[in-house]
């Protein structure tokens, strides 16, 4: 056994360790001191207004969802910024002082992000969410700013679900809705950048694409290592199991292929995408093909001409055949496999 580690080790195929909180400040405990060196890193306070004292069941797994969200983004930019100043191979092209302070500043952010939302969790007496390990599919900085780009796109789909969840319920959580639309703007600062950064147009569309708390899960779900939640299960949402597009997705009419693990009959099954705030766009899927490991191909088609956004469009296979929907959270309840993460330009 130590002779084969020996020899991955030396061949450098071992895995990297998962990354594992705290971080070196302290975090997710921070006292007075730490605190204050964060926010000015992050270049702002915590707001300083009264909390909601009581949340509703949906208020509380919301903001059990964001904090568990902003806890994997600081896992990810902490990592991402000692891959780039230990000079780790393949961050070469992050070795820039502004490229260092802004991801610095973001590293700040997303900690004050998860202090705001669990101190809501615990001003009202709800259980807040404790860090998990992560590992991320990313070994280059060209890889590591695009997987950026592409979850807080998911991000910046769910946090207007956010705000709908606490209007809804008319009462104190009123109050968190100018405050996640704040976060929302800030995460579109961050993501104008990484798209700059792959030469994408900064902004990529009028309206952002939208999604459902369960995409948002999943999509998380991704980078944890199983197991390492100490209460990740509080929030009551279940990963659903993975769409994988194998084909890469083009700014025109074509066909996708997609994978799945588990057989599929495409009389009974309705491929659907989101893009945009448009109502979900339904296709057929066609040419199903099982391979003996038990994972299951299939083509669809991609109609992008039709009104498809610049960025994100999230794919998901939804039960039953011919299937039709008029806004995100009726996809996100039908889906058996999802969310595909389709990033066009
Ligand atoms: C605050 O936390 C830091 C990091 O854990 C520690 O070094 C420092 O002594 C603490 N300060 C106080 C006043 O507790
Ligand atoms: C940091 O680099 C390690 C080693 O290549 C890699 O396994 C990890 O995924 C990288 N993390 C990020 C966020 O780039
Ligand atoms: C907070 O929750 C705990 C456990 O659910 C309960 O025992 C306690 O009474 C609650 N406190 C307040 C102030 O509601
Ligand atoms: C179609 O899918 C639904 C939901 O997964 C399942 O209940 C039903 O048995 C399936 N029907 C056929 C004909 O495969
Ligand atoms: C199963 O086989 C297919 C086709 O050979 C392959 O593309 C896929 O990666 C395999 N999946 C697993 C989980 O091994
Ligand atoms: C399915 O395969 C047939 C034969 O190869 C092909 O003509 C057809 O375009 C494919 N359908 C899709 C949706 O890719
Ligand atoms: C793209 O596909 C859609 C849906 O099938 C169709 O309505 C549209 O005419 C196509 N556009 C182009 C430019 O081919
Ligand atoms: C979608 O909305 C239309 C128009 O309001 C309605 O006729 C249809 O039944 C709705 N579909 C579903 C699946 O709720």
């Amino acid at each position: 056994m130590l002779f084969l580690a020996l020899l991955l080790v030396s061949a450098g195929l071992a895995a990297a360790a998962p990354f594992a909180f705290p971080l070196a400040n302290g975090f997710p405990n921070l006292n007075a001191t730490t605190l204050q060196q964060v926010e000015k890193l992050a270049g702002g306070t915590l707001p300083n207004g009264a909390l909601p004292s009581t949340l509703t069941p949906d208020g509380v797994q919301t903001l059990q969802l964001i904090a568990a969200n902003e806890l994997s983004e600081v896992a990810f930019f902490t990592q991402l910024l000692q891959n780039i100043t230990s000079k780790v191979p393949g961050y070469h092209e992050g070795h820039h002082p502004y490229i260092i302070d802004t991801l610095t500043a973001v590293v700040a952010q997303e900690q004050v992000h998860v202090l705001s939302a669990n101190g809501a969790l615990a001003n009202a007496n709800q259980t807040t969410i404790q860090p998990c390990q992560y590992v991320f599919p990313v070994s280059t900085f060209e890889s590591a700013i695009a997987l950026a780009q592409t979850f807080t796109d998911v991000v910046l789909g769910v946090l207007p679900i956010a705000q709908s969840v606490f209007t809804a319920d008319g009462g104190e959580e009123a109050g968190l809705v100018p405050i996640v639309g704040s976060i929302i703007g800030q995460e579109g600062e961050q993501n104008g950048y990484y798209r700059f950064l792959q030469k994408k147009v900064a902004s990529s569309a009028p309206f952002l694409t939208g999604g459902a708390p369960q995409f948002a899960f999943s999509a998380i779900s991704q980078f944890i290592v199983p197991g390492s939640c100490p209460n990740i299960n509080v929030i009551g949402l279940t990963a659903f199991p993975a769409l994988t597009l194998q084909s890469t997705p083009q700014a025109a009419n074509s066909t996708l292929i997609f994978s799945v693990s588990g057989p599929l009959n495409a009389a009974n099954a309705t491929l659907v995408y989101i893009t945009g705030q448009n109502l979900p766009v339904s296709v057929p899927i066609a040419n199903v093909s099982s391979a003996t490991n038990g994972s299951t191909t299939f083509a669809a088609s991609f109609p992008f001409d039709s009104g498809f956004n610049r960025g994100l469009t999230i794919g998901a296979l939804v039960a039953g055949a011919g299937k039709t929907f008029n806004n995100t959270a009726e996809v996100a309840a039908a889906t058996l496999f999802g969310p595909a993460l389709i990033e066009v330009d």
